[in-house]
């Protein structure tokens, strides 16, 4: 099997034409659907629902969860400002991400594997194993848990990417774990009337879960037209927090039927709901598809952080939001079902997550 040098590669020998195996059927691509009537309106941009950390944290709670829960019901996500995580450390992690992608070709490809659990993993497209037209994106992915054992593989060049990153993952595991408390409390699950060994004991799970950092770069491209950053998908995990560039858009999420563009908000994560969060709520909240566009002039960076259940944890609706009124409305699954799905589907639509029901 070959591996692929990725769209980086492909701008770097100053290719003025989008390569076949990047040229996307016609009804896949950015713009299909939008002179039939129903997408007429699909330039516009969105405001997502903003959820206002140091609130949450303080007085404003109760008010706060409320917010929170009718983002993940109608949105499946939102913006999270006052995050409490300094400009420094973000802006840090961004600039190591994209020197990485700036060092010579050969450096990079020492990181190129076929081992979805590697430490470290440089690669290209969505999921070069299965895509039948590739995207336009490369990635470098960073295992962090336990970050004692992956740290040692992770790249040594650029200098600073190693400590941009660790201090990264730590404080954004923090503001997850604050945030899946945040979540359990809007579903009722933890919170004042709880028992505190109640409250730890659910929390402690969720402390144990897996975090990958991705780091993605979308290159510049020719013809952005015919092809994505990255095609439609919901993130399998229980939470996503998303640091979008800044200034170049091209996240653009499904709502209510149509494709729309999230206006990056400076200083802000974007938050989004996974699918392991989407059967864990028996539904209430919901995983929303994305995609990325690219543009003809700007690179784009993006780093996400995708938070997942334990690997030994089963898959499934809280049994405490199961009752008469609520019936169960997934089945029971576990993380290695998970992990097939992700390397067998083309991910395009949430199929599997339908098949669980
Ligand atoms: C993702 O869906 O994981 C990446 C989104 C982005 O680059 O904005
Ligand atoms: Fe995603």
């Amino acid at each position: 099997h070959q591996f692929h040098k990725g769209v980086k590669h492909l701008c770097e020998k100053g290719i003025t034409e989008v390569p076949k195996k990047y040229i996307l059927p016609v009804l896949e691509r950015p713009n299909a659907g939008k002179d039939d009537g129903i997408f007429s309106n699909n330039d516009h941009n969105l405001m997502l629902p903003v959820i206002d950390f140091a609130q949450l944290q303080g007085s404003n709670r109760v008010q706060a969860l409320h917010s929170l829960s009718k983002a993940c019901e109608e949105y499946g996500f939102f913006q999270l400002i006052n995050h409490g995580i300094s400009s420094e450390v973000t802006s840090r992690m961004v600039q190591e991400g994209r020197k990485f992608f700036e060092l010579p070709f050969e450096e990079r490809s020492k990181y190129m594997s076929k081992d979805m659990f590697s430490p470290a993993r440089y690669g290209t497209s969505f999921n070069q194993n299965k895509d039948r037209v590739f995207c336009w994106r490369d990635f470098l992915k960073l295992g962090c848990h336990p970050l004692s054992e992956n740290l040692p593989f992770w790249p040594s060049s650029p200098s600073e990417l190693r400590e941009a990153a660790v201090n990264y993952s730590e404080q954004t595991k923090f503001l997850y774990m604050m945030l899946v408390e945040a979540t359990l409390e809007s579903l009722g699950l933890v919170g004042n009337t709880k028992s505190g060994n109640e409250n730890e004991s659910y929390l402690k799970e969720f402390e144990d879960g897996s975090q990958i950092i991705v780091v993605n770069c979308y290159p510049s491209c020719p013809e952005p037209d015919l092809t994505l950053g990255m095609p439609s998908h919901s993130d399998y995990g229980f939470l996503t927090l998303l640091l979008q560039d800044e200034l170049v858009k091209g996240l653009q999420i499904q709502h209510r039927g149509r494709w729309v563009t999230v206006e990056p908000i400076p200083n802000s994560f974007v938050v989004n709901v996974g699918d392991h969060l989407e059967i864990f709520s028996n539904g209430r909240y919901k995983s929303v598809l994305h995609r990325v566009l690219v543009n003809p002039s700007q690179s784009r960076i993006s780093i996400a952080s995708l938070h997942s259940l334990p690997f030994s944890c089963a898959i499934r609706p809280s049994p405490k939001l199961i009752n008469d009124a609520n019936r169960k409305r997934y089945k029971d699954t576990d993380f290695a079902s998970f992990m097939e799905y992700i390397t067998a589907c083309e991910h395009k639509n949430k199929n599997f997550l339908e098949s669980r029901k």
